[in-house]
């Protein structure tokens, strides 16, 4: 049985992928997840594995070089899967430096745990050890307005915002890793992802949210900047393969052909919305475009992100499954159905969760 060390598993993308593999691998693999906790973090949205018996979580930070080790020296860990990180660019640009300390001196100290635990006396490693560093196509930079220009593996990095720098220089040291010790890794550099359990700080959520509130859609700059959106479970099935199926040392892009302007996301939401609710239910009538408000751009806002995701589909054969169209409306869905969950995020009650399951114990 592969035991996995998941960081980050109480963030969006993390506790997307840890439903994803207990739905893939039941009780055939073990899954400790290391998070500390901050504002992203909510163990609310592991509500349904907490009581498994192949599942543990441990509260730490990442930059805690013996809350780590002890983690590695008492479990035989087979695949490191690190999400832990500062995610949002506009807190980046507001405190820069938190975000060099996870995203960065972070990811050092996961990969000078992992490479202490699994480094034989000869500098080689032990067999089947893997750690999949989990990155973003933000590492690139911005494309122009070229319908066929696309980020490729080989793309140079061009990093903007302290967050995509932060990103970029710990994709760098993984990097160094591979290339100075043979330690056995992979990197994922993926688009935009969307779905359920992401913090309402982010595009979708936020508009959902607001709409639902009836308050304003704030859109940055003219709303024509483009992201590439991929559903999130098709992330997480991506990682899965790029661990199982990827040459080691390599790095694979993930994304699945889907741009969208952000002003199209946001009259789509309002869109779908309106189809969902009932003609009854007041908030129908207060939600139209008239909601949407053009705010002052993000500073240093990139253009369009394009992902080509040719060579992960070519090699290990992943495509996305889930289409745009489908997606965003089960998205839309789960927000609207999870009414509890979205009202806890927003008056910050779900850190009282932790306190209520954890602390006791
Ligand atoms: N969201 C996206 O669209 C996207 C796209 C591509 C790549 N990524 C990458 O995927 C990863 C996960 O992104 P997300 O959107 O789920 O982020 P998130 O902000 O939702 O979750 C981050 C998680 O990491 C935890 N964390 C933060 N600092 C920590 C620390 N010092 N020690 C331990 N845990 C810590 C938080 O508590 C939280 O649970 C990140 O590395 C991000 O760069 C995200």
């Amino acid at each position: 049985m592969k035991t996995y060390l998941v960081t980050g598993g109480a963030g969006f993308i993390g506790s997307n992928y840890i439903h994803y593999m207990f739905k893939k691998y039941g009780d055939d693999i073990r899954i400790i997840n290391v998070d500390a906790l901050t504002y992203a973090g909510n163990l609310e949205n592991l509500k349904d594995v907490e009581e498994r018996d192949n599942y543990t979580f441990v509260k730490a930070n990442i930059c805690d070089r013996d809350a780590i080790n002890k983690i590695f020296e008492e479990n035989e860990i087979d695949r490191v899967v690190h999400f832990a990180a500062e995610s949002h660019v506009d807190r980046s640009i507001v405190n820069p430096e938190i975000f060099v300390e996870t995203n960065v001196l972070g990811t050092a100290t996961m990969l000078n745990a992992a490479k202490k635990a699994w480094e034989l006396p000869d500098g080689t490693f032990k067999e089947g050890k893997k750690f999949l560093h989990v990155s973003t196509d933000e590492v690139y930079g911005s494309l122009d307005d070229d319908p066929n220009a696309y980020f490729y593996e080989t793309t140079l990095y061009d990093p903007h915002s302290p967050y995509s720098a932060s990103k970029a220089s710990s994709d760098m040291l993984v990097k160094a890793y591979m290339d100075t010790y043979k330690f056995p890794a992979n990197i994922t550099n993926c688009s935009n992802n969307y779905g359920p359990y992401q913090f309402p700080e982010k595009l979708i959520p936020l508009v959902i949210s607001n709409a639902l509130a009836g308050k304003n859609l704030p859109v940055y700059g003219d709303g024509k900047n483009v992201r590439d959106w991929l559903f999130v479970e098709d992330h997480a099935k991506a990682i899965d393969m790029v661990q199982e199926k990827g040459k080691l040392f390599e790095t694979y892009n993930v994304g699945g052909h889907n741009e969208k302007q952000n002003i199209e996301i946001v009259k789509t939401i309002i869109d779908v919305l309106r189809e969902e609710l009932d003609d009854s239910d007041p908030r129908k009538a207060k939600l139209s475009y008239d909601l949407i408000k053009y705010v002052t751009d993000r500073k240093g806002h990139d253009r369009r992100y394009a992902i080509a995701p040719d060579k992960i589909k070519k090699e290990i054969g992943w495509e996305p499954e889930t289409m745009f169209k489908e997606g965003i409306r089960k998205t839309i869905k789960w927000y609207f159905d999870h009414n509890d969950w979205m009202e806890h995020v927003t008056s910050g009650d779900y850190e009282k969760y932790y306190a209520k399951m954890y602390d006791k114990r």
